[in-house]
């Protein structure tokens, strides 16, 4: 069975960058192919691991949709989605990436959907460990275009709204309709010192399991300044570190029994 991580968080809080440094340290572990979801439809996951995005899934889906574009019905329209499901993922060294594109619109596309999700799960089979970059209303969980996931890893900064948006993604978690089997939290930018009582407090009342947290670190800011890739970071950046460490306590945490 894959490792799978849903990331999540509010806009800006370092989801992206936070996914992109977990793929480069899972690619370096056992753990590895990877499998890098985009489920963002403001994508940039492409960009932090330093490749060119491929063709988004909605593409496929709208395509599958229409009249003009529908596969043939039946086993031939499985085959369809799944040969264009391979010309979207974009090849690298230790991981592929998928991006998703926008969710559905008003107009369900139910079928196509379906086929999909199923084209997915087998897809993420031949992967050690998939890795979903979420955008901040989790549009992609909830419309079930996922399957379950072992982890869901919300991101937050040391600030109020952001704990704030953790808190709504802990409820909206226990709606979703896939089994998360652990809830996580990554406080991103951490300064060292004294905490503000205000945030402190507002972070005790999540209740998803604490990670190490990862600091505030200027490569990272700067790497997004200028778009670079995080496999342009040097090993011994303390957030490559943090990260090669947050592998190992996922793997303890997958082999720990959920009470
Ligand atoms: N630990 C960190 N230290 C310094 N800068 C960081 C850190 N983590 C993220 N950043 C910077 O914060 C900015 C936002 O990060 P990122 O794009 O990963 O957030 P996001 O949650 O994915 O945003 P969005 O909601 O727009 O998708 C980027 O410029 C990134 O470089
Ligand atoms: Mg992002």
């Amino acid at each position: 069975m894959s490792l799978s991580v849903a990331v999540a968080g509010k806009g800006g809080v370092g989801k992206t960058t936070i996914s992109a440094l977990l793929i480069r340290a899972l690619c370096s572990s056992a753990l590895r192919p990877v499998l890098a979801v985009d489920a963002d439809p403001n994508s940039n996951l492409a960009a932090a691991l330093g490749v060119e995005a491929g063709r988004p899934l909605a593409d496929i889906r709208e395509q599958g949709s229409t009249p003009e574009g529908s596969p043939p019905s039946g086993i031939g329209r499985l085959r369809a989605v799944d040969d264009q499901l391979q010309r979207a993922i974009v090849e690298a060294d230790g991981f592929d990436l998928i991006t998703m594109g926008r969710p559905e619109g008003p107009r369900c596309y139910c079928a196509v959907n379906h086929l999909l999700r199923h084209a997915l799960d087998k897809l993420s089979r031949s992967y050690e460990a998939v890795v979903i970059d979420n955008e901040a209303g989790l549009e992609h969980l909830s419309r079930r275009t996922t399957n379950d996931i072992d982890f869901l890893l919300t991101v937050v900064t040391p600030t109020v709204p952001a704990i704030r948006a953790a808190e709504r993604i802990e409820s909206l978690a226990a709606e979703l309709p896939i089994r998360i089997a652990r809830r996580l939290l990554l406080v991103n930018r951490a300064i060292e010192g004294k905490i503000d009582p205000r945030i402190q407090s507002a972070l005790a009342r999540l209740t998803s399991h604490p990670l190490p947290s990862v600091p505030d670190d200027p490569a990272l800011e700067e790497l997004g300044a200028v778009g670079g890739s995080v496999f342009d970071l040097p090993e011994d950046n303390p957030s490559v570190q943090s990260m090669l460490h947050l592998v190992t306590v996922l793997q303890g945490l997958r082999r720990t029994p959920v009470v």
